[in-house]
């Protein structure tokens, strides 16, 4: 096609796109974005009640790649169990007027693990007692959800908030009902609490300044979709909480930056899933970058970040924040990070204030 009949051709279409109006729509549209007021609250604190999943990342990695690599679904693959631990964090929210509300993220994996920490951090009396408003699931991953029993056996009428594509083994774990000898996964406890499940399209307002934003997203491990928690705390900006973080710390935050009304970038808590198994991409330190330019004031790392990203991007100067040796007070300890100058994870047993 010549130069001249093609922008011909353009102009051609550029009027008929602005006869049925979709042109103006689409400045219409940008300039109308409905931003979301999740409100505020006050101050945020976060236990880490457990981030060690597994204890060793190689032997981890072993079971899936004996499996048959990581599209294999985690309710099939006969895990190693001295290996597993859990992964449950313990988020307390003050309110401006004063009041509080507690949400427990995810339930760990071993049940022995998760009891233990569960007992350790004092989640179990929380939960004995009726003190935790409720249970966010992050996402279906065995090492956040397998340990599902050791919640509810103390507190089978939590509400809980998960995302809404829970697979049938995953329902039938909600309804006691399931037991499998292959993953060694069960749970007899029925949850009876008000179930609230959160889609792609609209983020889930819990409490002023508290909301669950869901990605729908395919993961290994047949998995899909997850949640992480948002907060907007007045005079410091918004925080967010994730399990995994399977969607991306750099999609997470760039979604928060676009949508939620009033952002500035202050912190992050969790899983970042980057270098998850230890291992080193290029694409890691693209990451770094997009972090930097976003300017979060707090980062507190641990679980599947991967010690190595966390390590290097607290080298580079992201405001990593550093974790005590409480994590040492615990019967196992996980065999990644043990001898470095800085403890560059959250481990279990810190705590931040944000
Ligand atoms: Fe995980
Ligand atoms: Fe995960």
């Amino acid at each position: 096609m010549e130069r001249r009949s093609f922008l011909k051709g353009l102009a051609v279409t550029g009027a008929a796109i602005g006869a049925t109006g979709v042109g103006p729509f689409i400045s219409k549209g940008l300039a109308a974005r409905n931003l979301e007021n999740i409100g505020e609250c006050k101050s945020v604190k976060i236990t880490c009640v457990s981030e060690t999943s597994w204890f060793d990342s190689p032997r981890m990695l072993q079971d899936i790649k004996d499996a048959g690599g990581a599209m294999v679904c985690h309710y099939d693959i006969p895990w190693t169990q001295s290996n597993l631990g859990g992964y449950v964090a313990l988020i307390e929210v003050e309110q401006l007027d004063g009041s509080k509300h507690t949400i427990q993220l995810d339930t760990g994996w071993d049940q022995g693990w998760t009891d233990y920490v569960m007992e350790k951090s004092g989640l179990d009396s929380l939960l004995n007692n009726k003190k935790v408003d409720a249970l966010v699931m992050s996402h279906e991953h065995e090492d956040h959800f397998f340990g599902l029993k050791s919640t509810l056996k103390r507190y089978p009428n939590i509400t809980m908030v998960i995302p809404n594509t829970f697979y049938p083994e995953g329902k039938l774990m909600l309804a006691g009902k399931y037991k499998n000898d292959k993953a060694k996964v069960n749970n007899d406890v029925p949850h009876k609490g008000e179930l609230v499940e959160v889609g792609p399209d609209k983020i889930y307002k819990m409490y002023p300044g508290v909301a669950a934003k869901m990605f729908d997203i395919p993961i290994m491990l047949r998995t899909r979709g997850e949640q992480c928690l948002i907060f907007n705390i007045k005079d410091k900006g918004v925080a967010t909480v994730t399990g995994c973080c399977h969607m991306g710390l750099l999609t997470m935050l760039n979604w928060a930056a676009r949508n939620v009304e009033g952002y500035k970038p202050y912190a992050c808590y969790g899983g970042l899933h980057i270098a998850a198994f230890e291992n080193w991409d290029p694409k890691f330190d693209d990451i770094i970058r997009g972090a930097k330019k976003i300017g979060l004031q707090k980062m507190g790392c641990n679980h599947c970040t991967g010690w190595i990203w966390a390590q290097k991007a607290h080298d580079m100067g992201l405001p990593i924040v550093l974790g005590t040796q409480k994590y040492k007070e615990y019967k196992k300890l996980p065999t990644t990070g043990p001898g470095a100058k800085d403890n560059v994870y959250l481990r279990n047993g810190d705590v931040m204030v944000l």
